[in-house]
C-alpha cells in the first residue's frame, strides 16, 4: 500500500462497500419504505459512476491497503452490465475479497455470469419464510419463492457459504428466526440476524422493536446448542456462534446493544460517488472530481479524507452530541 492512513482513533482503512445503484425493486419499511420513496425513484444513468470511474476508486482505495470490496445498492442487480463491472474490479491487485449483497429477487438469472465474471461471495438478504409476510416486508414487491431460487442458483453457480442477512424486528419477524435457522442449518449456508438500527430518516426506528442478539442467541441455543467462535480477522461484524452438534453456523450483528466502532475500517461510497466514512454520516463527501484525475489522486484524496475521520455513531448513539441527520440506507446499501 501507498500510504496505509490511519483515522483519528487510530482506524486503518480495509473494507469498501460500494453502491452501484441507488434504486430498488423493494421497498423494505426499515430502509426505503414506500410511502417516502416513489415508484420510479433513481438518479437518471449519468448521475451515477461510470465504470471507469469505479475502477479509478476501488484502485486508489487498493492503494491505501483496500483489501476487501463490497458491492451494494439499493438492489446492485438492477444496475445493466453489472458482470463485466465485476470481471474489472476481479482482477485489480491487492481486491482479494470480492463479494456481494442483494435481496436475491434478480439472483437466478445472474448467478452463473457474476461467478464467472469473479465474484467469490453472495450475501442474501431474507427477513421471512412465510411468504404473506415477507410479501408486506419487501412492501408487496418480493416473492420468498424468487429469493429461494435465487439462493439455488447460486449454489449451482458454485457460490458456496453465502450468508443470509436478517433484520430482525420484535413483533414483526422475530417468530421468524427459528424458521429461518431450521431451513439453512447443514446448508453450508451462515444465517445472521441484524439487529434492527436508526438508519436513514425515514424508517421510524423505535428502540423498542430492537431484539438484543442475546435474546435471540438464547431463543435459537434453547432449541439447537450453540457455542462461542472466534472472530476469523480482527473487526469482524458479526459474532459467530456455532451449533454443537455440527449443524454449522449463526451470526449475529449487534450494532445497537454491543456496537463495534473501535474496529470499523470499512469506507462506504454512494452510485453517485460521495465517501460515506459512516453509515450514519449526514453527508457524503463528492469524489467525482478526483476520479477523474485516475487512480493516484484518488488515493491521495482519501487517505487525507479518512485521516480526518472521527465517526462512531453506534458507540453516541443516543446522547446529545450524537448527529441526527443520517444518509438513507439504500443509497449506501448497508
Ligand atoms: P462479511 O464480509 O461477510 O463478514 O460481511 P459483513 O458482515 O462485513 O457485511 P454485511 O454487509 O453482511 O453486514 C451485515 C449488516 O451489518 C449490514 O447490512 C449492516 O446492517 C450491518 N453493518 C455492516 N457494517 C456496519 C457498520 O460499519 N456499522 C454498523 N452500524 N452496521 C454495520
Ligand atoms: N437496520 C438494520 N439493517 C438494515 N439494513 C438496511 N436497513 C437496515 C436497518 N434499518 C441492512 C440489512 C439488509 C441490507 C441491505 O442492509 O442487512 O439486508
Ligand atoms: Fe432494497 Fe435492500 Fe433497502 Fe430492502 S433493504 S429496500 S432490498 S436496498
Ligand atoms: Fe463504523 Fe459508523 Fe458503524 Fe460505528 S456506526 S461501526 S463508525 S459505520
Amino acid at each position: 500500500p501507498l500510504l496505509a492512513p490511519l483515522d483519528r482513533l487510530g482506524r486503518p482503512l480495509r473494507d469498501l462497500r460500494l453502491s452501484v445503484i441507488e434504486a430498488c425493486n423493494f421497498r423494505c419499511g426499515y430502509c426505503m419504505p414506500a410511502d417516502r420513496v416513489p415508484d420510479d425513484y433513481g438518479l437518471d444513468a449519468a448521475g451515477r459512476l461510470s465504470f471507469d470511474e469505479i475502477e479509478a476508486l476501488v484502485r486508489g482505495a487498493a492503494r491505501l491497503g483496500v483489501s476487501k470490496l463490497r458491492i451494494t445498492g439499493g438492489e446492485p442487480l438492477l444496475r445493466k452490465g453489472l458482470p463485466a463491472l465485476v470481471a474489472r474490479l476481479a482482477r485489480i491487485d491487492g481486491i482479494d475479497d470480492l463479494a456481494m449483497t442483494t435481496n436475491g429477487t434478480l439472483l437466478a438469472p445472474h448467478a452463473r455470469a457474476l461467478r464467472e465474471a469473479g465474484l467469490r461471495r453472495l450475501t442474501v438478504s431474507l427477513d421471512a419464510l412465510e411468504p404473506a409476510l415477507f410479501r408486506s416486508l419487501s412492501g408487496g414487491r418480493g416473492e420468498v419463492a424468487d429469493v429461494l431460487a435465487g439462493i439455488a442458483a447460486a449454489e449451482a453457480a458454485g457460490f458456496d457459504a453465502l450468508k443470509i442477512n436478517c433484520v430482525v424486528q420484535r413483533g414483526v419477524n422475530d417468530d421468524q428466526a427459528l424458521a429461518l435457522v431450521e431451513r439453512f442449518r447443514g446448508s453450508g449456508h451462515v444465517v445472521r440476524f441484524i439487529e434492527y438500527m436508526d438508519v436513514g430518516t425515514c424508517n421510524g426506528w423505535r428502540r423498542d422493536r430492537v431484539v438484543p442478539s442475546a435474546e435471540l442467541r438464547a431463543r435459537i441455543h434453547a432449541r439447537w446448542p450453540l457455542r462461542a467462535l472466534d472472530a476469523q480477522y480482527r473487526g469482524e461484524v458479526a459474532e459467530r456462534h456455532a451449533f454443537i452438534d455440527g449443524g454449522g453456523e449463526v451470526g449475529f450483528v449487534s450494532s445497537v446493544t454491543a456496537p463495534f466502532c473501535g474496529d470499523c475500517h470499512r469506507a462506504r461510497v454512494s452510485a453517485d460517488g460521495r465517501l460515506y466514512t459512516c453509515l450514519f454520516s449526514a453527508e457524503g463527501i463528492d469524489l467525482r472530481p478526483t476520479l477523474a484525475q485516475g487512480e493516484l489522486a484518488v488515493a491521495e484524496r482519501l487517505a487525507g479524507l479518512w485521516r480526518a475521520r472521527a465517526d462512531r455513531y453506534s458507540e453516541v448513539r443516543g446522547s446529545a452530541d450524537a448527529p441526527r441527520r443520517h444518509v438513507e440506507m439504500f443509497l449506501i446499501g448497508g
